[in-house]
């Protein structure tokens, strides 16, 4: 179809000559883009063997277990052309022509230029090895069971704002910043709202819906639109975005939930020069709030030092259980510490993430230019709902934070979801009952 005619005439010989592929040079530039396109979330499975496969990706229809991308002949893709590959990655179809089902992001990876698409497909043959592991095969409920309908989902959602391929070396930071992250980067798989068809509801920032914050299996998950002024990233500078890409941490936040897992496998491995190009392009994108007024914490800061306080107020409960990390003035110490005023987090209308970050604690991801994986304590053992209810109400409206209070049967709901995950053992309570 028309991959063959976009193709290029080089791409042509490298897919008829497989020796040229291994290209030592071609097959690095390749593990640079599944880095950059993060392809091992998914594509690893509870065997925790890198791209063999296995894991369930949730979708509203049902788990859709990703396939085995190592090079075996019989359950990978072993039997993959270049051509195969594109269409896969680029069109979402397999090489026996079924559809994929969109949870893999192929209306992003659309953009992928045709170099680095030869790249990634050098990488996958020549770069990993072969693993035999047979995945288990996607049964969802009828119709949803019907491959050949993604036909008409394709039809009617993904085109919208797909350009293919995309611009990948463009010298202009914000070109080269947004083809990564419209691209490879499928940020807006996770950042971008899902429509009724679980569509994102845009591919391209020329559209104010793309990139506007989302939620993600209850978590808020922020506008990463940062042009203008405002809560959250306005506020951030490029260089602390890029800093955040890279370690998980800045001034104004650390980082939890799904994003610590973006930030160890794909961003933190990724080139300074194209996270800034990254944060570029986001600064490029106006943000959809206008300013809601910050005002200063110093209030807060005075009432807590100088007032005596009730017993079970949340701000009692704030100076015994968290003001030792965070500080009284909750600008925390970061990096190691995040702040807690002004925090996107904890400013997020949704409280789910901040309660989840409460009950069961946080460790940030260790990676190449920060190591020391800082843990946040879980608290579920030592607060109770009502606690946490008055503890959380009170940061969410103090040192200028403004978001909606919490009850108590909202936390409630938060334990009885954080009591069902499967959570590393904690490393034990750091403080000890008086
Ligand atoms: C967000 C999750 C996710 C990411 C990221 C992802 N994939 Fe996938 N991929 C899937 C799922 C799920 C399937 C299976 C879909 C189905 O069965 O319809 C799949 C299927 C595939 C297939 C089809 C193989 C076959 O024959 O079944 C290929 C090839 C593939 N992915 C390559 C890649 C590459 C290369 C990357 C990185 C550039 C990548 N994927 C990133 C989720 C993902
Ligand atoms: C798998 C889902 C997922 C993907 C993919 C993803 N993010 Fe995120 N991202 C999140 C979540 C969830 C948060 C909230 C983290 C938190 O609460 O600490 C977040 C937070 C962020 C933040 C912090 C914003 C703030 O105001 O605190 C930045 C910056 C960010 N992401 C950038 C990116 C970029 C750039 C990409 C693409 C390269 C990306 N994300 C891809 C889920 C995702
Ligand atoms: C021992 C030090 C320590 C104590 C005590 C502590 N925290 Fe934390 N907290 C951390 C660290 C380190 C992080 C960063 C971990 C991460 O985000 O993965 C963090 C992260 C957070 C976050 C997420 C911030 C973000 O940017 O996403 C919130 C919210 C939070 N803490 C609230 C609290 C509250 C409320 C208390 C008291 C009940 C508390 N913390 C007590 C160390 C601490």
């Amino acid at each position: 179809m028309k991959t063959t005619l976009v193709l290029s005439g080089a791409l042509l010989v490298l897919a008829a000559a497989p020796a040229l592929a291994a290209d030592p040079a071609l097959v690095e530039r390749g593990a640079y883009v599944a880095k950059a396109a993060d392809c091992v979330a998914c594509h690893t499975g509870p065997s925790g063997v890198p791209y063999a496969g296995g894991r369930a990706v949730p979708s509203p229809f049902g788990d859709i277990y990703a396939s085995n991308i190592t090079p075996d002949p019989k359950v990978g893709i072993g039997g993959y052309s270049l051509e195969d590959f594109s269409r896969a990655v680029r069109e979402g179809v397999r090489k026996d022509g079924a559809h994929l089902y969109p949870a893999m992001p192929y209306p992003s990876y659309s953009k992928l230029s045709d170099d680095d698409l030869a790249a990634l497909y050098a990488y996958f043959m020549n770069g990993i090895k072969p693993v035999a592991n047979e995945v288990q095969t996607t049964k969802l409920a009828w119709p949803f069971s019907m491959r050949w309908g993604i036909r008409f989902w394709n039809l009617a959602f993904a085109p919208s704002g797909i350009g293919w391929p995309g611009d990948a070396n463009a010298a202009d930071p914000i070109l080269r910043g947004k083809y990564l992250v419209e691209g490879p980067g499928h940020c807006g798989s996770c950042h971008t709202p899902r429509g009724v068809a679980f569509q994102e509801k845009a591919y391209a920032g020329s559209d104010p819906a793309f990139l506007s914050g989302s939620e993600l299996d209850g978590w808020p998950v922020p506008s990463l639109r940062a042009g203008g002024s405002g809560p959250g990233l306005p506020g951030w500078s490029d260089d602390e975005i890029a800093q955040y890409l890279a370690t998980g941490r800045n001034a104004h936040g650390a980082v939890a939930g799904e994003m610590s897992l973006v930030i160890a496998h794909s961003t933190s491995e990724m080139k300074d020069s194209d996270l800034m190009a990254i944060a570029a392009y986001l600064k490029s994108l106006p943000a959809a709030k206008a300013s809601g007024a910050v005002t200063s914490g110093d209030a807060t800061t005075k009432q807590l030092t100088a007032a005596k306080l009730a017993v079970d107020s949340g701000a009692r409960i704030y100076m015994d259980n968290c003001a030792a990390c965070h500080f009284v003035d909750a600008k925390g110490a970061p990096p190691a510490f995040p702040p807690l005023a002004g925090n996107t987090l904890v400013n997020a209308d949704n409280p789910f993430g901040m309660l989840h970050v409460i009950l069961a604690g946080a460790r940030l991801p260790s990676t190449p230019k920060q190591e020391a994986d800082m843990a946040m304590p879980n608290f579920d053992w030592r607060l109770s709902d009502d606690e946490v209810a008055k503890l959380a109400t009170f940061i969410r409206s103090s040192w200028g934070n403004a978001a909606p209070a919490v009850t108590a049967a909202e936390v409630a709901k938060v334990r009885e979801r954080v009591a069902k995950e499967n959570r590393e053992p904690s490393s034990g309570p750091v403080f000890t009952d008086p």
